[in-house]
């Protein structure tokens, strides 16, 4: 059963609005259950298959930057369903790591009121409900009074919804709804799971020859799936994830108690002391920023951070780093190479693949996403570098909504037809042998 409808009924709610980043997070609810959706809304979203939500199109609301990625999702979408209303952030650029419910708060909480508040949705109220629970995989809290709103997780925003639920309560029962199959964590821990991936990073595992027993950072550990991979190889290690986003690090939690991890929640205040760092084969999470490590000078053995320099200041960082890690101790860095073409293995006729534009990929103004990678951790002052260029591919056989993801910012230079024609082509190469997409990334390990 449909998960986000296994919540509904656990909560005895006939019908709720429901909010979200992810499309996909609502799409078999709208489509398996659509009597129960009072309305929708789409906040900084990055793409839209309108389909499941045609029929709701006057009951939905779509807020994005007035540029970009969002903004072209919003419009394409409001010309397959143009009934839709679309709220556009003037001067705002959203990424996928946008805090949208700081930066636009009013905005959001007082557009999201107005819009659901004067649709029609019955007269149903859930009243003063107060509880926190899990259903299935899902956890969710619950506050305020009035009809339910259903809070589906942003990607990778680390305020998630919390500036604005407040707001939000004075006119719904919000039921903000977390866990490992929503928001960006499938998509986090697919990536980390392909092969391909998991080898690249036990390569730069390798490389670094971490000490025995060593006491290692994981810098932007999202949901921990290199962590676990980390404790996994080497159970000799004592691995600490550090990330900006506590809705991560919670999933985090999830995933590594689930996986019979012995894992340790240092991020909701607690004290610093060295010790808590120190027990191998033990999963510690911490909050950090990476441009400022809540870590000692010279305290781990090594540090490692995979894709995360692109959403940060990244000299900054990578100063942090080299003030964290022990003099002689390994780092490896990775990031998205922008630099280097994305590949994508299908047999479309030419024109159609002329027309085929990838987009470029989103990176932070001080972040990197390219080669400077390499100059940049020798500016940094670490040694004897290790630099390689690494492509990782997701299958279409074998990880088909890893492979989809990547895919789908291929559709959007394409009309309709040609949408069409591409999911055609990719559904029948599929069936004889699978197809890839492939990314490549910058790695590099160097020592202080
Ligand atoms: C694309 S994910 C990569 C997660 C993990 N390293 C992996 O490869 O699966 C990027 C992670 O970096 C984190 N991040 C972004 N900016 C950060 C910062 N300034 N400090 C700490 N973590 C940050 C994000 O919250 C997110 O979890």
């Amino acid at each position: 059963m449909n998960k986000v409808n296994k919540l509904l009924e656990h909560l005895n709610i006939s019908k709720a609005f429901i909010a979200g980043q992810i499309p996909t997070d609502m799409a078999s609810l709208c489509k398996e259950y659509p009597d129960k959706v009072s309305g929708i809304g789409f906040i900084g979203a990055t793409e839209i298959d309108g389909s499941p939500f045609q029929v709701y199109a006057a009951r939905t609301i779509v807020f994005s930057s007035d540029r970009g990625i969002t903004h072209s999702a919003a419009l394409n979408f409001q010309n397959q369903a143009p009934t839709i209303k679309v709220v556009k952030f003037e001067g705002y650029e959203i990424l996928p790591w946008t805090d949208i419910a700081i930066d636009r708060a009013s905005e959001l909480a007082g557009g999201i009121s107005n819009f659901f508040l004067n649709l029609d949705f019955g007269d149903e109220l859930v009243l003063e409900a107060t509880q926190d629970g899990k259903i299935d995989d899902i956890y969710f809290s619950i506050q305020g009074s009035g009809p339910a709103l259903v809070l589906l997780p942003f990607m990778l925003s680390a305020a998630q919804w919390d500036p604005i639920i407040g707001e939000l309560c004075k006119s719904f029962t919000v039921i903000v709804a977390s866990g490992p199959s929503l928001g960006f964590i499938p998509t986090l821990e697919g990536r980390a799971s392909l092969p391909t991936y998991t080898s690249m990073f036990s390569t730069l595992l390798s490389f670094m020859k971490i000490p025995n027993n060593g006491r290692v950072l994981e810098l932007g550990c999202g949901t921990g799936a290199l962590c676990r991979q980390a404790i996994n190889s080497r159970p000799d290690l004592a691995v600490t994830g550090a990330d900006i986003n506590r809705y991560l690090l919670n999933g985090a939690y999830q995933l590594a108690d689930e996986a019979g991890i012995q894992v340790n929640k240092y991020f909701e205040g607690t004290e610093f002391s060295e010790d808590l760092f120190n027990g191998v084969g033990q999963f510690n999470l911490t909050f950090s920023d990476a441009t400022k490590i809540p870590f000692p000078n010279n305290f781990f053995d090594a540090v490692y951070s995979v894709t995360v320099l692109e959403e940060c200041d990244a000299n900054q960082a990578l100063n942090e780093i080299y003030r964290v890690v022990k003099p002689g101790g390994a780092v490896g860095t990775v990031v998205r190479a922008i630099d280097m073409p994305q590949w994508l293995d299908l047999n479309v006729e030419d024109e159609l693949w002329s027309k085929i534009i990838i987009p470029p990929q989103l990176i932070s103004p001080s972040g990197i996403a390219d080669k400077s990678l390499y100059g940049r951790m020798a500016d940094a002052k670490f040694k004897d570098l290790i630099m390689f260029p690494y492509l990782f591919s997701a299958n279409r056989k074998t990880d088909p909504t890893i492979y989809d993801w990547y895919l789908r910012r291929a559709y959007q230079s394409l009309t309709e037809d040609e949408q069409m024609d591409l999911g055609a082509a990719r559904d029948n190469i599929s069936e004889k042998r699978g197809l890839i997409f492939s990314q490549p990334l910058h790695c590099c390990v160097g020592w202080k």
